[in-house]
């Protein structure tokens, strides 16, 4: 296998950069599954309960925010040329602010405990300004007309107003409401966290991913240039209905951005489900049927919301409106980030022993790192999880199959990457120099 044309991996950082976080993040949605075995049917009462807002950070940040920042932190040279200076030292201090940090912030919400709550804000103010200010210097030194760099900069800006905003509700949470519109903030932290944050960076990621991983055409000029910005114009203009209060035409633009906003992320979802079908390899592999499954639940996710809406269920506290949620959290992006991780985590161990052992050892293929048979198997449990998730919204009984098929999915995708890190350990040491001493 030859290295893809231009990119750049000359300055790759050490493999633990990424690995400490692909590591780290199938234990957290593990966490999510027993938790949900714990609560059970009770978890679909209310959106506001305390066990649903641990829940949702536990996939939200310790999972897919885990794996995200592990995997900028490694592409940032690739793509876009432009390292990020002491890569090691921000590695291990983000990692370890944001696994400590997550863990309070679940305790904080499960035990309504004003001081656990502080001590998770500040280590995940931390850790997440530690992310972006190394992050957000490498991007503003990268070349500015790549289109997946102007996403990734649309992105981070978006993760740092979510982080703004849920310290605001952290510190409401914890003290005793001083925040009159809570609702409305909790909405607007909500929409940078999930489409700002992961879904701009899916978008610009797969500009680079989709046609390298899966051998499709590339995406249209026009649609990689525009699709990002136009998502992030919509999400400001989102937000100005909230700040203007209750003036009589709130209602009417928050729900013309709404619907935009749904045609933007519904044009993503068909163009990449073409390309695909475009592909030159007609074999189909576990990435890309990984990320077919996430556009298409992104597509129904999209459908169901606009019908939320139209029959007023949406802003119901109870049933039906945790389906899109669901389906765009567990279906949408844990699928995309699940496929993602199975060519990154192969690639680099790939890349990183290919320059190791030059010379002195044959480095084993991507199959054998991480052999297909274990990645399907993980892939269908997940496949089989998401539709009894999202039918758990109307039959809340359904809350414990899905988390059992979840959970074993997500120990299934630990034992995967384990495995394929250990083959990493066992060449490595063959060679006269290795990198493992950043561990
Ligand atoms: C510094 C990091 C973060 C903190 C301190 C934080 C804090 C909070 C708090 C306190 C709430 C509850 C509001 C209330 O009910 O009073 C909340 C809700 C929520 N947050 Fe975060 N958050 C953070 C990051 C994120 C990220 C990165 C995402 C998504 C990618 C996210 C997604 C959500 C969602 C979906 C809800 C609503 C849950 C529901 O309605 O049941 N949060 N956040």
């Amino acid at each position: 296998m030859s290295l893809p044309p231009g990119l750049s991996f000359a300055q790759a950082p050490p493999i633990m950069v990424p690995f400490r976080f692909f590591l780290s993040a199938p234990l957290f949605a593990l966490l999510v599954a027993l938790l949900a075995l714990w609560f059970g049917p009770s978890l679909l009462e209310s959106r506001w309960q305390p066990s649903v807002l641990a829940l949702t950070h536990l996939m939200t940040l310790g999972f897919l925010s885990m794996v995200m920042v592990g995997a900028m932190l490694q592409m940032l040279p690739v793509i876009a040329g432009s390292p990020v200076a002491h890569p090691v030292g921000v590695a291990r201090a983000v990692h370890l602010l944001l696994v400590s940090g997550v863990l309070f912030l679940a305790a904080g919400f499960l035990l309504a405990s004003p001081w656990l709550m502080l001590l998770a804000m500040v280590l995940l103010g931390g850790g997440l300004l530690v992310f972006v200010i190394a992050v957000g210097f490498s991007l503003a030194r990268a070349a500015s007309g790549n289109p997946t760099v102007v996403g990734m900069r649309f992105a981070l800006v978006s993760l740092t107003v979510t982080a703004i905003l849920g310290l605001v509700l952290a510190s409401n949470f914890g003290w005793k409401w001083w925040l009159i519109s809570w609702i409305q903030v909790t909405n607007l932290h909500l929409t940078w966290g999930l489409l700002g944050w992961v879904g701009l960076l899916v978008i610009s990621v797969s500009y680079q991913v989709v046609p390298m991983f899966q051998l499709t055409p590339a995406y249209p000029k026009l649609l990689m240039r525009w699709l990002p910005r136009a998502l992030f114009v919509l999400l400001l203009l989102g937000s100005i209905p909230w700040l203007l209060a209750d003036s009589g035409m709130q209602e009417q633009v928050a729900i013309v951005v709404a619907l935009i906003t749904v045609a933007v992320l519904a044009l993503f979802a068909l163009a990449t489900l073409r390309l695909q079908s475009q592909r030159r390899r007609k074999q189909s592999d576990v990435t890309l049927l990984f990320w077919r499954f996430g556009m298409v639940c992104l597509l129904l996710a999209l459908a169901l919301s606009i019908v939320g809406q139209a029959m007023k269920i949406s802003d119901n506290a109870h049933g039906e409106n945790f389906m899109p949620i669901f389906l765009f959290v567990a279906g949408f992006a844990v699928s995309v980030v699940n496929g993602m991780l199975y060519k990154i985590v192969p690639f680099l161990i790939w890349f990183h022993l290919q320059s190791l052992l030059m010379g002195v050892a044959k480095v084993p293929n991507m199959r054998q790192i991480m052999p297909e048979a274990g990645m399907r198997r993980q892939m269908w449990l997940h496949f089989l999880a998401v539709p009894l998730l999202g039918l758990s919204a109307l039959w809340p009984l359904l809350i414990y199959p899905a988390a059992v098929l979840f959970g074993v999915s997500m120990v299934l995708l630990e034992f995967n990457l384990l495995s394929a890190f250990r083959v990493y350990r066992k060449h490595a040491k063959l060679a006269p120099k290795n990198d493992l001493q950043t561990i």
